[in-house]
């Protein structure tokens, strides 16, 4: 069972589906519901699969849920608020016992919605009810959206995006030399990985004082007005058109799910999700903890683990199948050549990122299959450079420690520095 270990000392009540839930404040909708020791947060698309929260860093879609009439909203980025109503959708009657589940066992092969278009006008407005009730995605809002404000427009020399072990070891290389730069990061804090931990030795969170620096701005995309190449950052629900001379993009990546039969059941969530929910919210996700997958950092993770009281099993394993109808309830796994199953409450996975490489797309960068790591990395030469005003550093790369972004971070700012006329290193 997931539960707290750290007490809740500023209370926030909200509610879920009518029920009154108690949350630390500052803590997300995901992360507060986990707490609480509940496990099917949505359902899936299709096949009404039970969904839990895996990554919570807003990148699996995993963790939709209505909030106060508006659906689609993405728990794991949500803050809870006093008399917040949150409403678990795609599920009839409710997400707990979701009679459409059965689409699962009926369509146990494929299900392919399109083909309940009839062709005869009135059965194909029934089946388009029947359609979108089995693959739809949420109802629509309560109300209309509010008119958004215009965006705002402005020019920065250099833009960095992301604010993690690379762009914060960048931003204090450039402030040292004097290049300016805004930073932009979309949680409300910088450190990145560094904050959530899972990487033991990794270098101290260090802002450069005086930094242009934009937390909760998340860069949703890049676009080119006649040639010239803009950001689009959302900042408190306000759009902000960043044009900017060079960019250094140290976005880094999302929690990769390990391929096996029923990874997708409530109670198994990516390592760094288990470790951000245990360090930044004293949350632990159960009692006993399969730590799977990439042998470093599932170690590390099960030592954090461990030391907050819970059981950490079959560490650094590889994830067979998992077992359970609502949640996971075991594991069976594949250690020193022997296959086992065990008895498990959750499951972390730990495996690299899959470098979240569309915004140095866009920005003209090659992205490649790395074949040792067998994951799309974004190709820059050894200063980081990957076109003539565009620098990746990270993860975005591929696999690393976050020593060795913090390096990476490094080179590329010296490297920018070089070209704004600073001292090379
Ligand atoms: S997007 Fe929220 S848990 Fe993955």
């Amino acid at each position: 069972m997931s539960h707290r270990i750290a007490p809740i000392d500023q209370p926030v009540t909200f509610e879920i589906d009518g029920e009154s839930i108690t949350a630390q404040a500052g803590e997300t909708v995901a992360v507060a519901f986990v707490a609480a020791g509940r496990t099917t947060l949505s359902r899936s698309i299709k096949y009404h699969r039970p969904r839990g929260p895996f990554c919570l860093s807003g990148g699996c879609s995993q963790c939709l849920v209505r909030i106060d009439g508006a659906p689609n909203q993405y728990a794991c980025q949500t803050e809870v608020k006093p008399g917040m109503r949150v409403e678990r959708q795609n599920a009839f009657p409710h997400a707990s016992l979701d009679v459409l589940q059965a689409t699962d066992f009926v369509f146990s092969k494929w299900f392919n919605h399109h083909e309940f278009m009839a062709g005869v006008p009135i059965v194909e407005k029934v089946m388009l009810q029947v359609a979108r009730r089995l693959s739809g995605l949420g109802l629509l809002p309560d109300k209309p959206a509010p008119a958004r404000a215009a965006p705002i427009v402005e020019t920065v020399p250099l833009a960095i995006v992301g604010a993690g072990a690379a762009g914060l070891a960048a931003a204090r290389t450039l402030s040292e030399r004097g290049v300016p730069f805004t930073l932009f990061e979309r949680e409300r804090a910088c450190g990145g990985r560094l904050s959530i931990g899972c990487d033991e030795g990794a270098p101290a969170i260090v802002v450069p004082p005086g930094a242009s620096l934009r937390v909760g701005a998340t860069v949703v995309g890049l676009f080119s007005d006649d040639g010239r190449p803009f950001l689009v950052a959302l900042q408190r629900e306000r759009l902000h058109f960043v044009f900017f001379e060079r960019l250094l993009l140290t976005n880094g990546g999302q929690p990769t799910l390990l391929a096996f039969p029923n990874n997708d059941l409530p109670g198994i969530y990516a390592g760094r999700a288990v470790s951000r929910m245990v360090r930044t919210s004293g949350v632990l996700p159960g009692k006993r903890v399969a730590v799977v997958g990439e042998p470093d950092e599932a170690r590390d993770l099960a030592r954090l683990l461990v030391a907050s009281g819970a059981q950490a099993l079959a560490i650094g394993a590889k994830p067979v199948r998992a077992h359970g109808l609502r949640s996971v309830t075991a594991l069976t796994v594949e250690l020193g050549g022997k296959t086992e199953k065990i008895d498990c409450d959750a499951v972390a996975l730990c495996a690299p990122l899959s470098p979240a490489f569309e915004l140095a797309r866009a920005a003209g960068a090659r992205v490649g299959w790395d074949e040792r790591s067998r994951l799309f990395t974004v190709e820059a030469d050894a200063s980081g450079r990957a076109t003539p005003t565009v620098w990746v550093a990270g993860e975005l790369r591929g696999p690393m420690s976050a020593a060795a972004a913090a390096e990476q971070g490094l080179v590329a700012a010296a490297s920018i520095a070089a070209t704004s006329g600073g001292a090379t290193p």
